[in-house]
């Protein structure tokens, strides 16, 4: 028998799943207004060639950007730059390696860009990976802690400064970091963030979507603490129809394989959030919001307790070694 600890996320993440499906069912789901043209903009989106993130990225290439995919497998990275570029006529579109499971590999990426002398008015924090066997990065953090947190935690911070230089007061650069409605089930577990004593694979992915938001809401706090001209802002994509179910157990792989493009929203619609709170003039220069379909909604109560945010952010800090600079 599984132990109790570790069926309660399981069935918490499958009862918001479920909640989230029928409204989207039921609901209207966003439409993107018209947007402006930011030709001559830079923009970087991790794991953009695929799913979420490649329809954010074509949406961007359309509006005149410069988008810089950054994955971890250049094969898909290169063929999705082929197809946005053919799509939308915007040669500015390419890819560059960043595994997100290595810190080598996120300060080289980083490296990479900045000898390209680029600005950077947007980050999109979009990567992820959903329940995956226990496993770890390359730096031994749990493989949901590693990737969907701390490498964005770590890719942000070194990307910081550039996005500072290229913000200014009419045109804020932004970081947006896509969480998840599985944050809500999220706890963060001090005594044992890399689940090293008990896993669970939907504990540890609510865990890092909590993080994110965590992270998000600090970042903001810094940011206008210090008054740059840099917003950032949680995205909630709601139930999409993409590959991040591959490591479902196998009934509910079944499920979504058959009822998933029924019953889920498309990638092209999941994007729409991501692409509004990355471009939309309504969040000029607004920071620290929980976006879903297209609006300012409340995440997890626990997600705006500030002490909580402070001491993910200093032992971020440290796990990153990064200099501690809360
Ligand atoms: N789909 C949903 O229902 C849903 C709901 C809420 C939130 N989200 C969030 O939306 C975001 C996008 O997910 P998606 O649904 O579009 O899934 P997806 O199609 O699987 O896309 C995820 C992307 O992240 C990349 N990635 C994974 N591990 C990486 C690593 N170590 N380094 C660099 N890139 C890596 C993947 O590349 P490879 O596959 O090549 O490794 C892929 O390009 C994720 O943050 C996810 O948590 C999705
Ligand atoms: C890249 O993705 C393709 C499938 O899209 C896969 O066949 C290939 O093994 C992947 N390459 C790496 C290095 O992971
Ligand atoms: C980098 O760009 C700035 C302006 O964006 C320019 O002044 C500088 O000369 C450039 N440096 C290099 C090495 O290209």
């Amino acid at each position: 028998m599984w132990p109790l600890c570790l069926i309660v996320p399981v069935l918490r993440n499958y009862y918001i799943a479920t909640k989230v499906v029928l409204q989207q069912l039921l609901g209207r789901s966003f439409l993107l207004p018209v947007l402006p043209q930011h030709d001559g903009k830079v923009a970087i989106v991790t794991g953009g060639a695929k799913g979420i993130g490649f329809y954010t990225s074509k949406h961007l290439a359309r509006l005149g950007m410069h988008v810089i995919i950054a994955g971890n497998n250049e094969t898909d990275g290169n063929e999705a730059v082929r197809r946005i570029q053919q799509d939308t006529l915007n040669e500015k579109v390419e890819f560059l390696f960043c595994d997100l499971a290595s810190m080598k590999s996120i300060r080289n990426c980083v490296q990479n860009f900045k000898a390209r002398n680029l600005s950077l008015h947007l980050l999109v924090n979009n990567a992820g990976v959903m329940f995956v066997p226990e496993g770890r990065t390359k730096d031994g953090f749990e493989a949901h802690f590693g990737v969907n947190y701390l490498g964005h935690f770590l890719l942000t911070n070194l990307l910081l400064d550039i996005l500072r230089k290229s913000g200014t007061k009419d045109f804020n650069a932004r970081v947006v970091t896509v969480s998840s409605a599985t944050h809500l089930n999220g706890q963060l577990n001090f005594d044992d963030l890399q689940s090293s004593h008990s896993y669970s694979a939907h504990g540890a992915y609510a865990q890092s979507k909590l993080a994110l938001v965590l992270f998000t809401y600090y970042l903001q706090h810094l940011l206008t603490e210090e008054g740059s001209y840099v917003t950032a802002n949680a995205v909630d994509p709601g139930v999409v129809n993409t590959d991040l179910y591959k490591h479902l157990w196998y009934p509910g792989r079944f499920v979504k394989w058959t009822t998933g493009w029924l019953l889920l929203r498309s990638a092209e619609d999941g994007a729409t959030s991501s692409i509004y709170t990355s471009v939309s003039p309504d969040l000029e220069g607004i920071g620290g919001c929980y976006i879903c379909n297209g609006g300012r909604t409340k995440s997890a109560d626990v997600s705006y307790d500030m002490e909580l945010q402070k001491k993910l952010w200093i032992e971020s800090c440290k796990m990153s070694a990064l200099p501690v600079s809360a």
